[in-house]
């Protein structure tokens, strides 16, 4: 029987983005022969890369192929250099990023933060604060809350001046934070029925002491969890969430996070599993039939001081295409292998510059090439 067609939309971007990208591809290359699969891969332009060959961050094009295909694999977008040349709405992370999370309905962000063993002096927290080893995952919501909340404005309005009272024009900029039961309820079932895979506890972050989306939150998410009997349920406020993944990140499993939070401590998070260049990020649609439609990128930037010099860590865009396999196609097994050609590559002692440490034995630095290459031979080999 032939296996069933993948399509995949191979978005790479700006920055880092197309060099990592090429990593992630070779990988896919040898998962194909290694499990013969049959993938359609179709690479469009995004971001930047977008705006120079089609005058839009989202060319009308890319996102017909992103419509016509199975899952996305992103790189990332964003050159902060050449923003003041073109208006805010249409710069690539409003134009690109977050208009696809819309328009493909992807509420639910899936962020695992691991810290490899052989990783351990990458981590900036001393030994006995890492415990057995960091492992979390976190949930964030990513359609909704104060990304997406109307009113989103910039106006001039007259207030009074301090001195003689008289009005004078001053610039408010407005964003609205805003979620409704049922979305707090997807996102939560999604975290809780990922806790059941894992070590079964799930904190959720709010800001209840403060907002009113806090305690909306927390009171839509305690009522979620009693569907969850043998998962272990724990509210956080935000800022103690963030000094407690410092102080004691072993006691995290599932981090429930509404948007902009989730954003916040997803990246304090990586800098504890060593660097944002090994975060992948699955970004989840509802499910239809066997099908989620994802949308799978590295959770770091487009790094555009590095950019082009293949010092960027290709791990992060690689984990993700593991990301893909598992969420969109069903197929644990090639994620799985995917993780295990990761993990040896590192355990061999290979590190690109941002997990390198001169004081590590036995470690090699390396190039973006030389990782994807020896990554893909591991899958290879597998
Ligand atoms: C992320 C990024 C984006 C976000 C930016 C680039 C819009 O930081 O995916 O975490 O804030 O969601
Ligand atoms: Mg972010």
């Amino acid at each position: 029987m032939k296996p069933e067609l993948l399509k995949i939309a191979a978005l790479a971007g700006d920055g880092i983005g197309p060099e990592v990208m090429r990593e992630a591809l070779k990988v896919l290359g040898a998962v194909e022969k290694k499990f013969h699969l049959h993938l359609s891969i179709t690479a469009a332009p995004v971001g930047w890369a977008g705006i120079d060959a089609a005058g839009q961050a989202l060319p009308d094009a890319t996102l017909a192929l992103c419509k016509l295909s199975d899952a996305i694999l992103f790189g990332s977008v964003g050159l902060p250099d050449r923003d003041p040349t073109i208006p805010k709405e249409q710069r690539p992370e409003r134009a690109a990023l977050l208009r696809i999370r819309k328009e493909f309905g992807l509420f639910a962000n899936l962020r695992p933060v691991q810290l490899p063993k052989a990783l351990a002096h990458a981590c900036p927290l001393r030994p006995e604060r890492q415990g057995d080893g960091i492992d979390i995952l976190v949930v964030r919501e990513l359609t909704g809350g104060m990304y997406f909340g109307q009113p989103k404005k910039t106006e001039v309005i007259a207030v009074p001046d301090a001195q003689d009272g008289n009005l004078h024009p001053a610039m408010r900029a407005i964003d609205t934070m805003v979620y409704t039961t049922p979305e707090i309820e997807r996102i939560a079932h999604v975290a809780f029925q990922a806790a059941r895979l894992r070590r079964k506890k799930v904190t959720s972050i709010d800001k209840a002491n403060v907002l009113e989306n806090g305690v909306l939150w927390r009171d839509v998410v305690t009522r979620v969890a009693k569907a969850y009997p043998d998962v272990a349920l724990e509210h956080m406020f935000v800022d103690n969430g963030a000094m407690q993944l410092v102080l004691r990140p072993t006691q995290f499993d599932v981090l429930l996070c509404e948007n902009m939070f989730g954003d916040i401590l997803s990246d304090e998070a990586a800098a504890l599993a060593g660097s944002l260049g090994m975060l992948p990020s699955a970004s989840l649609g509802a499910t239809s039939g066997e099908r989620t439609f994802g949308f799978f990128e590295p959770a770091g930037g487009t790094a555009p001081d590095i950019a082009g010099k293949d010092l960027a860590n290709p791990i992060a865009q690689i984990l993700s295409v593991a990301l893909m396999f598992r969420y969109s196609f069903g197929r644990n097994d090639v994620a799985l292998a995917i993780e295990a050609a990761v993990g040896k590559t590192i355990a061999a002692g290979l590190r690109t510059g941002d997990i390198f440490s001169a004081a590590e034995t036995g470690a090699r630095k390396v190039g973006t090439r030389e990782m994807g290459d020896a990554i893909t031979a591991a899958v290879a080999a597998g």
